[in-house]
Formats: structure tokens, C-alpha cells, sequence
């Protein structure tokens, strides 16, 4: 066997990365090259890649300017510690850059490698935050169901623990998440008149004095793109403040133009104690996670904090910083909600099939809910669940499309710089695929 073909290289990985892939070679893509939103595999076969790695590659595959900003901070100063007495330029500028951009309460930033750990920093900081205030009985945290807030202990206890790795924690309470297309959740009333009595009846009984922040997905991700109504955020933030209760806002997926604008809370008019963000930060190039705090929160910090041995990379801090000059000079925010509106034009018609029960989005974050039953709202995947994998394999054998289920959706999330032309590519690639799924048997014929 040669050594550079696919075959050959998903034999190797699954010794040593992977088991083998069910289905057999074909089933797992060694990918080689990218460029814009074309993504190559070790064949040479292209793809258009409606999943931006993990919604992520805001600025597209390949793309040299970073590749030159690499370079060069990398032969100039790749890495010190940003602990001590020690900084740097790139990291200053990253940081102006970030919150020059952010909510007006927003003065701060803590850098590091991940989501997960600015989600789990953020966990221990809004509760260090009032031990300095001398309340350190508020301890709990809010999430909403079926949330996602990274893989460490402590996004396992955000997301309500995790069987074989941590019991369900009792510092987290979990509440009805805002999904419009569920209505059953919410027993003939509005969705946000019932999230928000919820949330105040939750209060009450938990005691503010034990509540130290609610954590949210402004839109939740890994559920399936599900943007709640306009409302829902606003008026559950007011409560919160009301009570002094903080609100991290886990902007992981939403930020940097994924939703349409730099912060999705600003959509919304928020203005959030903590925001989280990682992923299109840097649009890939580089790991990167931040979180972002208010003056307020700052202040009471104090800021006296550790950093982690990365937290300042310059050279990820360069990158960061030339992306989001790449994200503003190609108006990419733009971008994003015009080519997230003609996937929903697109994709529209499919609601008259009988598997699809909701067709959403935010920007270039989409979701088509699939169902075993439009009474019920069943999802597709609990009658089959080998769907999960067939789905977007059809998809990518078939059509030359990278697309992925999470939750019970297919998730169309690719790189803002998407073409029209091949937004229509990938909108017909995924409406072929889902109209030869036979609802009775879950064959795609
Ligand atoms: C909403 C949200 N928060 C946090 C994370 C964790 O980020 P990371 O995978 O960079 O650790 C993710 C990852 O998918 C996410 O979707």
C-alpha cells in the first residue's frame, strides 16, 4: 500500500489515535490541505466544509496572512510567561482589541488555551468573586439543560456531572432551556413568561445567598443551533442582576461574527459580569481561550490572579489579533448573516418533509431538527440512531459536503467567508440527502 493515501493513513490512526472506523476506510478522512472553505483529504478528493473544523475557521482555511504573522512572532518571541513581572505586546494588543469591541461594562481579560478552561476559570471566579464580597455561601451556579460548557471537572459539573466521571454536583441546578420549536416545555405558556417565573421560583427556593452566577449559552451549540426569542435573554439577565446573581456568558461558539456580530451579547443588549470565549477567537490557527470580565468583577478580583504557563502566547495572541483584523477589513459579520439567511431561504422548502420539524439559525450558525414524529417532536436519531454517523457520511460521499449532526439537528456552521455559490451547494447537498431518507426504515435510498 502507498504511504500517501487515505487507506493507508486510517489503517495507522486507528492503532494508535482511533479505533478502526466502522463502516470500514472510506469512513474516516485524513485531511491534508485547506483553503477558503475547500478542505482536502489525503486522496486529493475536495469538500466544502460546512463545519469550520469544530464552527470555528471564521476567516477560511489556508490563509497566508496569519501564516506570515506566525512566522514572524515566532522568530521574534514565541513564548514568555505572562506571570511576574512579565508581558508582552501582542497580548496588550489582543486584549484592547477584544474588549474595545465588547459590551461597555467589559474591562478585563484572562487568557488561555481553551474553552473549557475559561469556562472552569470562570466557574471558580464568579465564586471567588463573593467570598471577596463576604458571601461565600453563594456557591450554586444556573446552566440550562442539555447545555455544553467544555470537558474539564468543571464543565462536567456545569453540564450537571457526567456517569463514570462525576456525580451529578449539587452546585449546579439545571433550567428548562429556551428552545422555541419545543413548545411542550413549556405547557401552553409563553416560553420566556415561563423561563422567567421558573428562574424567579428557583431563586426563592435555592436562597440568592446560594446562587453565585447563571452560566448560558447566549445560543446553545452542541444542542443543535437553537437561538432562543429576542426576549428570553434580556429579561432572564434582569433577574439575575436583581438578585446578584452573575451572568457568565459562554460566547465559546457565538463570538467573532459565528451569530453575526462580534458578541452575540450585544445583540441582545446584554451586559454580561463574565464572557467566554475560545474557538473563532483565532479562527483556529492557533488554541486560544479568554474570558472576559466587567470592571466590577475586575475590581473585586483585584486581578492577582495565576495565569496558566500559555496565558499571554504571543505568537497565539498575534494570530487572534490578525484574524479579527481579517474578520472587520472583509466584513465578515456581515457575511455571516447574509449567508446564514439564504441557508434558511434554501433550505425552507425541506419543512414539508415529513422527518424535518424545524429549520433555524443565527448568523452562519444553522440547525434542521429532524423528528420521528411532528406530533410528538421524537427526534429522528432515538428511532435511528446510526443515523448519527450515516447522515453526514451520505453527505460527504455523495456530495463532497463536511456537515455534522449535534444534538438532533444537522448543523450547518462553516467559514464566515462561505460563498453564495456554495452556500447553495451545501443547502442542496443536505436537502438531497434528508428528502431520500425513508422515514419508515431510516434508510437513505
Ligand atoms: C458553548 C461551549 N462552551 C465551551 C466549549 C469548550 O471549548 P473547548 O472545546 O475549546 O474546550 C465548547 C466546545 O464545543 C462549547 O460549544
Amino acid at each position: 500500500m502507498t504511504t500517501d493515501t487515505n487507506a493507508h493513513w486510517v489503517s495507522r490512526d486507528a492503532g494508535i489515535v482511533h479505533r478502526p472506523p466502522d463502516g470500514g476506510a472510506t469512513d474516516r478522512l485524513v485531511l491534508v490541505r485547506g483553503k477558503q472553505s475547500t478542505i482536502w483529504d489525503a486522496d486529493g478528493r475536495a469538500y466544502i466544509d460546512a463545519h469550520a473544523g469544530a464552527w470555528l475557521t471564521q476567516v477560511g482555511h489556508g490563509r497566508e496572512e496569519l501564516v506570515k504573522v506566525a512566522a514572524e512572532q515566532m522568530g521574534s518571541l514565541a513564548h514568555f510567561t505572562i506571570a511576574m513581572d512579565f508581558t508582552n505586546i501582542p497580548t496588550i494588543e489582543l486584549g484592547e482589541k477584544l474588549v474595545r469591541h465588547a459590551p461597555a461594562n467589559i474591562a478585563k481579560v484572562r487568557l488561555s488555551s481553551s474553552g473549557s478552561e475559561a469556562d472552569d476559570e470562570a466557574l471558580q471566579l464568579v465564586r471567588l468573586y463573593h467570598h471577596r464580597r463576604g458571601q461565600p455561601g453563594r456557591t450554586k451556579v444556573l446552566v440550562l439543560r442539555g447545555s455544553y460548557h467544555g470537558r474539564t471537572y468543571g464543565g462536567a459539573e456545569l453540564a450537571g456531572g457526567r456517569p463514570g466521571i462525576g456525580e451529578s454536583p449539587k452546585g449546579a441546578i439545571a433550567l428548562t432551556p429556551p428552545w422555541p420549536y419545543h413548545t411542550e416545555l413549556y405547557g401552553g405558556e409563553d416560553l420566556t413568561d415561563f423561563c422567567v417565573r421558573e428562574l424567579e421560583e428557583t431563586i426563592a427556593r435555592v436562597g440568592a445567598d446560594n446562587i453565585a452566577a447563571m452560566f448560558g449559552e447566549l445560543v446553545m451549540g452542541p444542542a443543535g443551533m437553537v437561538p432562543p426569542p429576542d426576549d428570553y435573554w434580556p429579561r432572564m439577565v434582569a433577574v439575575l442582576k436583581a438578585h446578584g446573581i452573575l451572568f457568565v456568558a459562554d460566547e465559546v461558539v457565538t463570538a467573532f461574527g459565528r451569530c453575526g456580530n462580534w458578541y452575540t451579547s450585544l445583540d441582545y443588549g446584554l451586559e454580561p459580569d463574565m464572557i467566554v470565549l475560545a474557538k473563532g477567537i483565532a479562527s483556529g490557527y492557533v488554541p486560544l481561550g479568554a474570558l472576559l470580565l466587567s470592571a466590577e468583577v475586575a475590581d473585586t478580583l483585584d486581578m492577582g490572579l495565576h495565569p496558566g504557563s500559555y496565558s499571554g502566547h504571543l505568537v497565539a495572541a498575534a494570530v487572534a489579533s490578525a484574524s479579527m483584523d481579517i474578520i472587520e477589513k472583509e466584513n465578515l459579520l456581515e457575511a455571516s448573516r447574509l449567508r446564514g439567511r439564504q441557508f434558511l431561504d434554501e433550505l425552507g422548502p425541506l419543512i414539508n418533509l415529513p422527518i424535518v420539524g424545524d429549520i433555524r439559525g443565527r448568523g452562519l450558525a444553522v440547525g434542521v431538527e429532524l423528528v420521528a414524529d411532528k406530533a410528538t417532536k421524537r427526534s429522528l436519531f432515538e428511532d435511528f440512531p446510526g443515523l448519527k454517523q450515516e447522515i453526514p457520511r451520505f453527505i460527504r460521499r455523495e456530495h463532497g459536503v463536511i456537515a455534522a449532526i449535534h444534538g438532533g439537528a444537522v448543523a450547518l456552521t462553516p467559514p464566515l467567508v462561505i460563498t453564495p455559490d456554495e452556500v447553495t451547494r451545501v443547502a442542496a447537498a443536505v436537502s438531497d440527502t434528508l428528502t431520500r431518507i425513508n422515514p419508515r426504515t431510516g434508510a437513505i435510498d
